[in-house]
């Protein structure tokens, strides 16, 4: 990190448009340009911080990477597949249809991102609900005020209203405030498992009663915990049920570039029922080339995305992604522990992959400024003031030994007084 002020950084260069150089370049200095960048960078890809989506390690990434190379430049945009990425395709269709428990009849649809999987599930939604609830001329979303922005992103674009019901004073998702800002109007509703600020399972079955009371369309929002939860089940955990056990969940996101460890640029959108993947196909004829049709925002998308995911699913197969479950569950109750050691912290959450920390009695943004000044990278949110970290599933117990102990620094950093927040704590930006 420290190299840091030796790199251009973006603020310097934004003054200057850059152009494309007159002549070519050697590999050579391209190579040695970009690891001086990245000698800048925090290291991510390594497990050795605590906010970004974990690489599963143990040498998985590096073979996945040879597999998805031999789809360099292949596209991936329906009738244009070569049959080989048809297979891939589908066979990571089905290993995602039997992770969820989809239910028979159901279909999944891959993407790129959990913004674009939310979008999908809106888009079938509205459609749907022209078909079945024509008398209604303003689509509404009603979601709880913890919801990922991508619900609203999407409502922009497809033209619905999004209603965010305030939360618990405790914050959690109040089932009943929801019930109330249901009108005639309101054909969505959503529950996030988990929720991205908070890190908490929000109460599907309470919301599936009230979505079948109220003739909505259920969605959850498993883009974090879709890959984790089941594996977790599995090893034990207790928890809430959250997915198609549900009878009114109609569509689930869940993306495989989070707790599903594969590299960036793998989600997946989910159906109850294969009928509704009418509302879901975009179709068009009316131009020379004759009729196109996709079930993706994108068009072209590049084929070593879904390659590098089918690698490291089959490579981890079952017996893998309960390891890693495993190794999350340890690494959270590690860092838990070391956080009641430490003192002057309060357990948001730890349910989810996600934990989630406030302080009774400090200025949090305090702290979270003596760990940047650590060099120890943590997300923020804001209500209520707390640090956000996203789970790694440790090989070995160093780097969350360090971070545990950047943590200590800081609390008493901000306790004495010699670290004071201003106001540049965190944003999703
Ligand atoms: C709960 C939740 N939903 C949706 C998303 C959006 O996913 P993506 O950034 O892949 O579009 C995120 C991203 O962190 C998330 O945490």
């Amino acid at each position: 990190m420290n190299a840091a002020t030796a790199l251009p950084r973006l603020s310097e260069i934004t003054m200057t448009r850059f152009r494309l150089p007159e002549k070519k370049s050697q590999w050579y200095e391209l190579r040695g340009e970009v690891y001086k960048l990245r000698g800048g960078d925090v290291d991510w890809i390594h497990g050795a911080f605590f906010n970004h989506w974990p690489d599963p390690s143990r040498n998985i990434w590096p073979q996945a990477m040879v597999i998805s190379d031999i789809f360099f430049s292949d596209q991936w945009l329906g009738k244009y597949n070569v049959e080989s990425t048809n297979v891939i395709l589908k066979e990571v269709e089905d290993m995602v249809f039997d992770i969820l428990g989809a239910p028979e009849g159901g279909f999944v649809s891959l993407t790129n991102g959990g913004t674009e999987s939310i979008s999908l599930a809106v888009k079938t939604a509205r459609d749907w609900a022209r078909a079945e609830r024509p008398n209604v001329k303003n689509p509404k979303i009603v979601a709880p005020y913890s919801a990922h922005p991508a619900f609203n992103k999407a409502a922009h674009f497809f033209g619905l209203e999004v209603v965010r019901v305030p939360l618990t004073d405790d914050w959690h998702t109040d089932v009943e405030a929801m019930d109330a800002a249901i009108d005639d109007d309101t054909i969505f509703i959503v529950g996030s498992t988990p929720c991205w600020p908070h890190g908490r399972i929000d109460p599907i079955e309470e919301i599936g009663e009230l979505a079948e009371k109220c003739g909505l369309w259920l969605h959850v929002d498993a883009c974090v915990g879709g890959f984790l939860l089941p594996f977790y089940e599995q090893i034990g955990e207790k928890l809430p049920t959250w997915d198609f056990r549900v009878p009114a969940v109609m569509s689930m996101s869940a993306d495989l570039h989070k707790f599903g460890f594969t590299p960036v640029g793998m989600s997946s959108v989910t159906f109850r029922d294969e009928a509704l993947r009418k509302h879901l196909v975009f179709e068009f004829t009316d131009w020379p080339t004759g009729p196109y049709a996709t079930e993706s925002l994108l068009g072209t998308r590049a084929a070593r995305n879904a390659a590098a995911c089918w690698a490291t699913m089959k490579y981890l197969g079952r017996q893998g992604y309960l390891e890693l479950a495993q190794s999350m569950r340890d690494t959270t109750d590690r860092f838990v522990n070391g956080l009641e050691e430490i003192g002057d912290l309060a357990v948001l959450s730890e349910q989810a992959g996600l934990l989630v920390i406030t302080s009774p009695t400090l200025d949090i943004f305090a702290v979270s400024k003596a760990l940047n000044q650590g060099g120890l990278a943590h997300g923020v949110i804001r209500q209520p003031p707390g640090l956000h970290f996203t789970i790694t599933p440790l090989e070995d117990w160093g780097p969350l030994d360090l971070m545990l102990e950047g943590i200590a620094k800081a609390v008493d950093d901000a306790k004495s007084g010699r670290v004071v927040a201003d106001d540049t704590a965190g944003s999703y930006m």
